[in-house]
């Protein structure tokens, strides 16, 4: 029974230590972390959840954790994200919700790690893609789920270039507690992702655009009729998210890795990773904070240049916006699209934008952007020497290949690249890399400007005949 929690849990034990309040410290504004906002009423700017820290029962140490996976027979700590609550105690035990996600792995991997440049041993791989629907997003979206029933919703919307929602329409079909409202561009989603919304019973909306028109509709859409928004400008699912760092302690014996190397797409990811590292270090919990290297496509490189190019910075939370509106208006005016292979991170206005900024400032970041093809020779040797991950999640390890090559990583770093998504989401483009069928390839591939598969691992065609089948196998292996 991985439904809900141990309802054993007295409520009584429910502490209101949590709020939300607006990122932007000119501002500041508080509101109740019983309420439902994905931006400040007073300002517009995005909301954190934070925690009166003096009041809350926090562990001591970080190895204090281990104990909880002792009682792994209560749902709340089978979980991989409930089992570091006291990190997240926005809710009562008895007011959460789980469906078994977090039991992820770290995985060290020699041969991916040459690939990347590494010395031996120093190159981590976090594999996100073992949750339940497949991706990361369900760190998050049983945070934010576990609130949305708080809050007594009974619909809950997201846009999503798909991983987002088929999360969603996960933990709606699994717990039955409310109805999933899914935005999809169109054309823009794998069938993956897209099957899985259909298969649990999403309301599934395909709007004529991409993921940014959709993104704009949803939130209007959410006000409109009072629909909870489930999207990572909802603050709950970064608060889920930061569990993705604690695992990978956990696995380190909680020693702290050199680099984290993340894709980022909509930046909410890269934004939870800052904001549990700093809270970390307020606690008392770690001495030293890792550095993030955030990872964009380059058809969907808006981070990149606006953080390596044109010099955008958290600046202590006066983000000068000029540069950042002159850049969208620039794309307005080209009529300028996202456009990448890893479609899951095909996202031109990342919401999380100023929150990733932050991230940045705190773990001494860097941004870099890789082209599809990158992507998809790291993505291969992902396959070739561990679980496989889907293509936007390989950019962190092309990612991580090209600030190797740089000298900004050294080769003797500990180096964990969090693979976002399973290998599952997106066959056509794993098989147009290793088919030989040309046409295929060019229609899938080559028109994004992906010119050879250097790692491809080709079927082969043989007749229906003994003598043949032996002769080919002989030859090949
Ligand atoms: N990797 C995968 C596999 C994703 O699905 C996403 C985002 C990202 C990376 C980027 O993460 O937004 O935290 O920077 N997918 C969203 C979705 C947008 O709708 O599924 P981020």
């Amino acid at each position: 029974m991985l439904q809900s929690a141990n309802s054993n849990l007295a409520s009584s034990k429910r502490l209101d230590i949590a709020f939300q309040q607006c990122i932007n410290p000119a501002c500041a504004a508080t509101y109740e972390a019983r309420s439902v906002r994905t931006s400040c009423d007073r300002c517009g700017d995005l909301l954190d959840i934070l925690y009166e820290w003096d009041r809350a029962e926090v562990p001591k140490q970080m190895n204090e954790f281990e104990a909880m996976w002792g009682r792994r027979y209560d749902p709340v700590r089978f979980s991989g994200v409930w089992r570091f609550h006291e990190l997240l105690p926005f809710c009562g035990q008895d007011e959460i919700v789980t469906v078994g996600e977090g039991q992820t792995l770290l995985q060290q991997t020699d041969s991916v790690g040459k690939f990347v440049g590494m010395n031996a041993g120093k190159l981590h791989l976090q594999y996100e893609g073992m949750n339940p629907s497949g991706s990361f997003k369900d760190n998050g979206m049983c945070a934010a789920f576990t609130h949305a029933c708080m809050m007594n919703a009974k619909r809950a919307a997201c846009a999503s270039t798909g991983n987002t929602s088929a999360s969603l329409a996960l933990y709606c079909s699994a717990t039955k507690k409310m109805k999933a409202v899914i935005f999809i561009g169109s054309g823009k989603i794998s069938y993956g992702k897209l099957s899985q919304a259909l298969d649990y019973g999403a309301l599934t909306v395909q709007i004529a655009g991409d993921f940014d028109d959709a993104m704009i509709r949803v939130k209007q859409i959410s006000d409109e009729l009072g629909i909870y928004l489930v999207n990572s400008v909802n603050p709950f699912r970064l608060e889920g998210q930061k569990t993705i760092m604690f695992r990978i302690m956990e696995a380190l014996r909680w020693e702290i890795p050199d680099w984290i190397v993340v894709p980022g797409g909509n930046l909410g990811n890269s934004s939870a990773f800052g904001k549990a590292f700093a809270e970390l270090k307020q606690l008392g919990l770690i001495d030293r904070i890792p550095r993030l290297a955030v990872i964009n496509a380059r058809g969907a490189d808006t981070l990149y240049e606006l953080f390596e190019r044109r010099g955008v910075r958290w600046n202590g939370g006066q983000v000068d916006m000029d540069p950042i509106r002159q850049y969208y208006d620039e794309l307005d005016r080209t009529g300028a699209k996202a456009d990448t292979i890893a479609s899951a991170i095909e996202i031109n206005r990342p919401v999380n934008l100023k929150k990733c900024l932050r991230a940045l400032e705190g773990m001494d970041g860097v941004v870099r952007q890789v082209s599809d093809q990158e992507i998809l020779d790291a993505k291969a040797q992902v396959g070739a020497g561990g679980f496989g991950c889907e293509p936007a999640s390989a950019a962190s390890v092309a990612g991580a290949k090209m600030l190797r090559r740089e000298g900004v990583i050294a080769p003797s770093d500990r180096v964990v690249c969090v693979l976002t998504g399973h290998e599952l989401k997106d066959p056509t483009a794993t098989v147009a890399y290793h088919s030989a069928d040309q046409e295929m390839f060019n229609k899938v591939l080559g028109s994004r400007g992906v010119k050879k598969a250097s790692h491809a691992n080709r079927a082969i065609a043989v007749p229906n005949e003994l003598d043949d089948i032996i002769k080919a196998i002989q030859l090949y292996s």
